[in-house]
């Protein structure tokens, strides 16, 4: 490597791009990481995944104390929230992981470079640290995990006061009165229950006929709504927006719903409309890579990009904009990069919402099975009659498989219940491992527990249930 001073400069320290740096420092590589942030782990551990889960996890406490705490028999008192210290807790979290990564790095021989990382040609990073101090890094091969950044409305300018993005709505000081919500996915319902919780009037606004529509199927929209509404979440679906007013006062959002005109006010607005690509200042033309026509950076089916020696993975590249997906191909990358042979199966990917209860996926569901004519069976078990559900107070929800009608082979699973994000990967590895809905039937699962409801729903698809 005489002209090199690393053989990967990994630029973004997101799930992706450390995961690959610490993998191919693991396989002998020389590495180093830019990372323009203060702290490393991107999105995930500093705005996104990390603080969202606290949050969560405070105010879903909070509820089931209000809520459930006397039906338990557990005498609480007049319960109150001190926002300063759950926020104080939530960043706390935050800092035990991003300081994780640091120590990861240290602990992996991987040179981390603080400062906005720009391509220079096809083997030269410069980086802009801290007033302006410059540095160059000569990389043998250069990875570009820079993630995404929310998708801003035009007519609705983030403002990070009446109009936020996820960045904000993670931090807010004091719980607003009304918040609208533009967009039903991941992050609308998420932020949207930590902040019903504590007292705000939500209203989220959906282009679409139903919540969790996409990779969700209906039966599990159709439950979320249900218990986000239980909640007081209030729902306006099938609903465009397509012009704003923003004052001192508030927001004001004009559109349409079913030809008829509507508008909503509110003292804040979380814009959650989805996530877009993040290349700005990496100066992609300088080594002459090319973005697919929706921004993305474009790599072939081994992430280089049409640049020889560059590669890109995570958000910034095509498929879903989720930490797991970077994750694996930041292995795969590395993997290939010392000679191995690294791979993402990216038909089995599951997608979670973590709502209460959460929604899991993976694999196809019923409406796609049918759009690509392929005969299913599908066997479903609700959390009803479920034992531990049952003594747990967590009946909300059902186990969903789906099996090729003629193999058996689980093409699919899809789970609403308080810890689905768990219950699924049962599902996960069965299908990476090409199992059929009879292997899972008969593999034992311990008594009592959640993961029966899966066990009940792979006997289901055979109409053998034998607990309901
Ligand atoms: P999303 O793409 O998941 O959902 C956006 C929703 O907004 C869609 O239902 C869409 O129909 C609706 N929408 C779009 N434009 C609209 C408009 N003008 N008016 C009304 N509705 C509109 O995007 P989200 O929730 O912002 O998440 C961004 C990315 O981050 C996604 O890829 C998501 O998977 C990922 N993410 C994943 C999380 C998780 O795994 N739990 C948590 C948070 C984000």
């Amino acid at each position: 490597m005489p002209d090199f001073d690393y053989q990967l400069v990994v630029i973004g320290s997101g799930p992706g791009g450390y995961i690959a740096a610490i993998r191919a420092s693991q396989l002998g590589l020389k590495t180093a990481i830019v990372e323009k942030d203060k702290t490393l782990g991107g999105t995930c551990l500093n705005v996104g995944c990390i603080p969202s889960k606290a949050l969560l996890s405070s105010t879903e406490y909070l509820h089931f104390a209000r809520e459930r705490f006397a039906a338990h028999g557990i005498i609480a008192g007049d319960i109150k929230v001190d926002l300063a210290t759950m926020m104080k807790r939530k960043i706390e979290v935050v800092g035990k992981l991003t300081g994780g990564v640091a120590y990861l790095m240290k602990k992996n021989k991987i040179e981390v470079v603080k400062g906005l990382g720009k391509l220079v040609d096809c083997n030269t990073i410069e980086v802009i640290g801290e007033g302006g101090a410059k540095k160059t890094l000569k990389a043998q091969n250069i990875l570009l995990a820079t993630g995404s950044v929310p998708v801003e409305l035009p007519f609705l300018k983030f403002d990070g006061k009446r109009v936020i993005s996820s960045d904000q709505a993670i931090a807010l000081e004091k719980a607003p009165k009304k918040m609208l919500v533009i967009g039903a996915g991941a992050i609308g319902l998420e932020l949207g229950s930590v902040w019903v919780r504590l007292g705000t009037e939500v209203t989220v606004i959906e282009f679409l006929p139903r919540i969790a529509a996409l990779g969700f199927d209906p039966e599990t929209s159709k439950i979320l709504q249900r218990n986000l509404e239980k909640l007081g979440m209030k729902f306006e679906l099938s609903t465009k927006i397509e012009s704003a007013k923003i004052s001192d006062k508030g927001v004001e959002l004009q559109g349409i719903q079913a030809e008829a005109k509507v508008s909503y006010q509110a003292e804040i607005v979380l814009v959650a409309v989805g996530r877009k690509p993040f290349t700005t200042g990496l100066d992609l033309d300088k080594a002459g890579v090319k973005l697919t026509d929706k921004g993305r950076i474009a790599v072939n089916d081994h992430w280089q990009t049409n640049v020889p020696g560059i590669y890109s993975i995570g958000d910034v590249i095509n498929g879903p904009m989720l930490a797991h997906k970077a994750h694996e191909e930041g292995v795969a990358v590395a993997e290939r990069l010392a000679g191995k042979p690294g791979h993402v199966n990216y038909g089995i990917i599951p997608g979670i919402i973590y709502t209460a209860p959460e929604a899991a996926s993976v694999g196809l569901t019923e409406e796609e099975a049918k759009e690509k004519k392929i005969d299913v069976r599908v066997g479903k078990f609700p959390l009803s009659a479920n034992g531990r559900a049952i003594a747990a107070d967590t009946t909300e929800g059902f186990a969903k498989i789906i099996a090729d009608a003629k193999t058996d082979r689980v093409l699919g699973a899809h789970i609403v219940a308080s810890n689905a994000s768990e219950l699924i990967a049962e599902t996960v590895v069965l299908m990476e491992f090409g199992g059929s809905s009879e292997d899972l039937a008969r593999t034992i699962h311990a008594h009592p527990t959640m993961s029966e409801a899966v066990k009940e729903a792979a006997l289901a698809v055979d109409n053998r249930m034998l607990s309901a």
